[in-house]
């Protein structure tokens, strides 16, 4: 009995240790497992860097300094400046890890921080690693699919009634810090419906306005007229959601509204009214001879 009991207790034990070794795992994509600093390795994407990780980072990981190896054991969360996991760990990996964290005690950030932003934060935590060499390649653009360079802010959606068409509108920033509307860069927009998300446009570039506009069709809407729109932009660097409205709303008509016999029995054809009433009183007459038949054969026994 005892052993037994020893038994269950080991085998809990081991099966909760394979579950939190499973637990606890990062996940590399494939494609990023090489891929360096995707933002300029510079001043102003270090302190941007900084601003990120002070507000988003710094609670767990605290102060960064550089060390051999990691100093702090968990559950606290590492000091990201030792050398250990500076020297094993390509940009991509990082980007990889602050993504996705970990399912144990590292939150992902994939939806929390954009793209750019995880590289300039990735770009600050290099900065404690001397030996860090930046690619001349990842010097050359911020988001290489979009031939705009520079930072993007922000994406806005609304509707022009006149041509009826979804407006996206970007902002951003040049290398400089100027606020500029960031020309070329792939936006994808989608209206949310029951089931799924309705593609209006997959990877299309903005024109010098920074903007895209979509026709909409004669797309269905809720009662008030609105519907729900997404928008994204280069790869998800910014997006939004908005409820826009496109028309004056969509009125569902019942079927039965003034057709039903019992609801507009004021305005019954004369005709309607006395073929009803007939067929009524026919079918309780003919009810009611059944019982007395029946009645009647009843009688014929009791004799
Ligand atoms: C809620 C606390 C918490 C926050 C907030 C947090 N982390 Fe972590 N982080 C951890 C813990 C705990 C670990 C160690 C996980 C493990 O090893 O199981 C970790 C691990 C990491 C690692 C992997 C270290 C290695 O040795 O491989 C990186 C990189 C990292 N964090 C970066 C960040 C960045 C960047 C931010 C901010 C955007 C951040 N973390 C925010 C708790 C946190």
């Amino acid at each position: 009995m005892k052993k037994s009991i020893l038994n269950i207790i080991g085998l809990i034990s081991i099966s909760l240790m394979i579950a939190a070794s499973a637990q606890a795992q990062w996940k590399i994509d494939d494609g990023l497992k090489d891929a360096k600093l995707k933002v300029d390795y510079n001043e102003d994407n270090i302190t941007a860097g900084k601003a990120i990780y002070d507000s988003r980072c710094k609670a767990c990981h605290r102060d960064i300094v550089t060390t051999e190896k990691n100093d702090r054991a968990l559950p606290s969360a590492p000091n990201l400046g030792n050398k250990e996991f500076q020297s094993t760990n390509t940009d991509g990996e990082m980007f990889c890890k602050i993504s996705y964290g970990n399912g144990g005690g590292m939150p992902p950030f994939e939806k929390q921080i954009s793209d750019v932003d995880k590289w300039k934060v990735i770009a600050f935590l290099r900065s404690y690693y001397p030996a860090y060499k930046a690619s001349t390649a990842s010097t050359q653009a911020a988001a290489p699919v979009n031939s705009f360079k520079g930072t993007l802010n922000a994406i806005k959606l609304s509707y022009d009634s006149e041509n009826n068409k979804v407006v996206a509108q970007l902002s951003g920033q040049d290398g400089d810090g100027n606020i500029v509307n960031p020309k070329g860069v792939k936006v994808s927009i989608y209206v949310k419906r029951y089931f799924g998300e309705l593609p209006l446009c997959d990877g299309e570039k903005t024109d010098a306005n920074g903007m895209v506009s979509i026709p909409l069709g004669n797309l269905p809407t809720d009662t008030l007229g609105f519907i729900i729109v997404k928008a994204s932009a280069a790869n998800n660097a910014v997006s939004t959601e908005s409820k826009l409205k496109v028309s004056d709303g969509y009125h569902w008509k019942n079927p039965l509204d003034g057709r039903h016999l019992w609801a507009v029995r004021a305005k019954t054809p004369l005709w309607l009214l006395i073929t009803y009433l007939t067929v009524t009183i026919s079918v309780l007459a003919i009810i009611a001879w059944a019982f007395f038949q029946l009645f009647r054969i009843y009688n014929l026994r009791e004799r």
